[in-house]
């Protein structure tokens, strides 16, 4: 029998017990041996949490998991980044493997993490901190383990994912459809941390490092969230035949490790536009496999219990085969390639230039944009207000950010440019 030993009994920490429970027989059957649920250890241990646990389980004292001798595996479901690491390390110290779904903390200090658990020699599972209930962690570590990565493309964050459907589809405003994403268990304590983009920012560096073989780069991730993100824009989009997602990118171009998070269009028929709702997509390009593409439920409290119990379990078959250390924990990695700045990337791109409707107007702007080698793909310009600010809508083919920015700086000084031009990158084919 393997003891498990939860502190946080929230959103995930209450998936995670329900399928201990309610599915033991099924693990039991499957893994040859037992996985009992010893302690949940929470603040609140009063709260309806919508599960029986058995009696003697539920404790305020995170040490009576932390120090029992018994506990072999303890499972991190507090979330932040303290007391979370002091509790992770201690559980290390004692000799207990872990499983966390916290990115936030990995993202930001799983270094010390990953070091501590290779000195002592127990593992870290950490499958449901990207992407909840998709296995995209045991993907890029053990089944794509002899491709060179090209490129992971992922639609990481349910929240922002729900709110963007919500407005494309509904007609609902951001505050309301955020509103919803919070009751829904999908958001974080603080959802500054999913609109912000900072959510898909960690589990990006989380995949580069599993990718690359690069030292965990959070503070290297380019990031732009989905709260400036108007309706206008979403309308343009659809119709010029892209879905507006917030994708977390990484991918090796020139020698240089892109990482970069940020509202994205894409061509509506790419299967990965058509991920709705609180789902995760991640797309994955190998030398070997080629394109591959993990699509399921990327937050809520059983989807991520999943995740959570799957790393329960692979920790619980490694120690019944004295297998401890089977797949390796990202320690050993390489400085890898550079990160590329955000100034280097090349992309296609959206504009939206509020602009005077007077003749004339349209030349000045593409007159900048072709200075600096930006070339038009296709042009809306939306209702007709002579003298007032109309919406003029630019799709550019591929060019250089920094030209990019260059020319809005320049456009936004342009005495018929009534307001600060909004621009988003588009992913996909070039029109010709
Ligand atoms: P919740 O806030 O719902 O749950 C966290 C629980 O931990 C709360 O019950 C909290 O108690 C408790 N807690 C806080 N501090 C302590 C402490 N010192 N000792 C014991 N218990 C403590 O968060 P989630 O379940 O949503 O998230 C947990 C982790 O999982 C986070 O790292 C999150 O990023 C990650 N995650 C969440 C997903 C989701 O869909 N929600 C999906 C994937 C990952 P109290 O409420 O009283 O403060
Ligand atoms: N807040 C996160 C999200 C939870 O919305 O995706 C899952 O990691």
């Amino acid at each position: 029998m393997i003891n498990v030993g939860i502190l946080g009994f929230g959103t995930v920490g209450s998936g995670t017990a329900k399928i201990l429970l309610e599915n033991r027989d099924i693990l039991e059957e499957r893994l040859g041996f037992k996985i009992n649920l010893k302690r949940i250890a929470d603040l609140d241990i009063k709260r309806d949490r919508g599960i029986k646990i058995p009696k003697g389980v539920l404790t305020t004292d995170a040490n009576l998991v932390l120090n029992d001798p018994d506990i072999h595996i303890v499972v991190e479901l507090m979330g932040g980044i303290r007391p979370a690491k002091d509790f992770i390390l201690k559980a290390i110290m004692n000799g207990k493997h872990v499983v966390t779904a916290n990115k936030a903390l990995l993202a930001t200090e799983g270094t010390d993490i990953f070091d501590a658990a290779a000195r002592v020699g127990v593992e870290v599972g950490f499958e449901a901190a990207v992407a909840g209930a998709i296995p995209i962690i045991k993907v890029m570590r053990e089944s794509l383990v002899a491709n060179r990565i090209k490129a992971v493309y992922g639609i990481i964050n349910g929240t922002c994912n729900y709110i963007l459907t919500k407005m494309t589809y509904e007609d609902v405003e951001f505050a309301d459809a955020l509103k919803e994403a919070q009751k829904l268990g999908y958001a974080e304590a603080d959802p500054t941390l999913d609109i912000e983009g900072i959510d898909s920012a960690h589990k990006l560096t989380i995949l580069a490092t599993l990718a690359y073989g690069i030292p965990l780069s959070f503070n290297q991730v380019h990031v732009e969230g989905i709260s400036r993100i108007s309706s206008l824009d979403i309308a343009f989009a659809s119709e010029l035949g892209y879905k507006l997602k917030l994708l977390a990118i990484t991918k090796e171009s020139d020698g240089k490790i892109e990482l970069r998070v940020h509202p994205t269009m894409l061509p509506k028929d790419y299967l990965i536009a058509k991920v709705d709702g609180p789902f995760n997509a991640v797309y994955v390009d190998g030398d070997a496999a080629g394109s591959t593409l993990y699509y399921g439920r990327g937050a809520g409290s059983v989807p991520t219990g999943s995740a959570v119990v799957g790393d329960i379990a692979d920790i619980a078959r490694n120690i019944r085969m004295n297998a401890v250390g089977r797949v390796p924990i990202p320690t050993k990695i390489s400085s890898g390639a550079g990160i590329k700045k955000i100034d280097d990337i090349v992309s296609m791109y959206y504009f939206r230039f509020s602009a005077l409707d007077k003749p004339g107007v349209l030349s000045k702007i593409s007159g900048i944009l072709g200075n600096y080698n930006i070339s038009i793909a296709s042009v809306i310009q939306k209702g007709r207000k002579v003298g007032e600010a109309v919406p003029l809508v630019v799709l550019s083919h591929e060019a250089k950010e920094k030209d990019v920015r260059k020319a809005i700086v320049e456009i936004d000084r342009l005495p018929v440019v009534m307001d600060k031009t909004v621009f988003i990158r588009v992913e996909g084919r070039q029109e010709s």
